[in-house]
């Protein structure tokens, strides 16, 4: 009998030591402690041993049972410690790889420059509105009194979709189809995309923006022009701006001028942006003419007004130092995150 409780230990240290994992251990333990394992089976066997011996073999047999139960409980613990390290290995995440930077979205510098603009002329009582961008010839050119083959029409290199439709090259035709909407007083600013076949360059583009105003009331005059002119630049670049006006023609205004500033980068001393004149060309303007508030239903012996036009990409390479005007079409998020 003690030679079975021993022979029984030595087995059991023999498979112990085979153990690879704490999954092993708890198998080991119920196979040797279980109801029906060998030291429950040694217990069974104690009644054939002589009654003298049969207390000493029961405290053998029971050290045996509390030896493994202890050397299972060890194994154990060590194998879990190491399981633990071994999934904490894997598990791991490596907190020293450098996130992903989300890029958040902002407005064109276009779209930016033209809010300004809007909310300048919005505090001065204008309205806003839009017309179509592909638009027909009539409001594009023969309304606004460019009669066909007339030279005027080639300072305007222009895409024409049909014999009748064309996209717009100028804000200048929502022009009449607003004077067939409203009736005067009318003081409104038009924003919008135009379009000219011109060949892309840092200065021109077939692509751009422009602004077009107009007022029409009675007794409108030069004065109110020129005035409202002077007021939008020195609010929008922040600072007391001079305007010159010069003689020039569009056919649509009679008399017609074009607006310069002082430059707003040398402050009219002289550079190179305003090619050392001191001044920057930016609107044309003029006093509606007679022809073309007739075409849009006013009679111009009540009303007379007057519109401009200027472009912002133009505005927007001034403000900010831009050379190119190509920057703003190219999707370049370098270029486009500065403003
Ligand atoms: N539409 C003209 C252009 O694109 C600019 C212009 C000139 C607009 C005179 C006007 C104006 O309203 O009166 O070149």
């Amino acid at each position: 009998m003690r030679q079975r409780v021993s022979s029984l230990r030595e087995q059991f240290l023999s498979e112990l030591k085979l153990t690879g994992k704490g999954k092993d251990v708890e198998d080991l333990k119920v196979k040797y402690l279980g109801k029906k394992g060998p030291v429950q089976e040694l217990m069974l066997h104690l009644r054939e041993a002589p009654a003298p011996d049969r207390p000493a073999l029961g405290k053998e047999i029971n050290a045996l049972k509390e030896e493994i139960a202890a050397l299972c409980e060890k194994a154990l613990s060590g194998f879990s410690q190491l399981e633990r390290a071994q999934q904490f290995a894997e598990e791991a995440i490596d907190i020293s790889l450098p996130g992903r930077k989300r890029y958040l979205g902002r407005k064109h510098p276009i779209s930016q420059m033209l809010d300004e603009i809007l909310f300048i002329f919005a505090g001065m009582g204008f309205s806003i509105q839009e017309g179509p961008i592909i638009d027909t010839d009539y409001y594009n050119f023969e309304g606004l009194n460019f009669p066909k083959d007339h030279p005027a029409r080639d300072m305007q290199d222009t895409f024409y979709l049909s014999s009748t439709h064309l996209l717009r090259t100028h804000t200048s035709s929502t022009e009449l189809r607003m004077m067939e909407a409203y009736p005067p007083p009318l003081r409104i600013v038009i924003p919008g995309k135009c379009f000219r076949n011109e060949t892309i360059s840092s200065r021109s583009h077939v692509f751009f923006h422009q602004v077009e105003g107009m007022y029409i009331d009675k007794n409108v005059s030069f004065a109110d022009l020129f005035a409202t002119m002077q007021e939008f630049f020195n609010k929008l670049f922040g600072k007391s701006i001079q305007t010159r006006f010069r003689p020039s023609y569009f056919p649509f205004v009679e008399p017609g001028l074009e607006v310069d500033i002082s430059c707003t980068s040398c402050d009219a001393k002289g550079c190179r942006l305003c090619k050392h004149t001191g001044w920057l060309e930016v609107v044309g303007a003029g006093m509606l003419h007679p022809t073309v508030l007739k075409n849009g239903g006013i009679d111009p012996q009540v009303y007379s007004g007057y519109a401009w036009g200027f472009g912002i990409e133009r505005l927007a390479m001034l403000r900010y130092g831009i050379k190119d005007i190509r920057s703003f079409t190219e999707s370049d998020l370098f270029f486009l995150s500065q403003f």
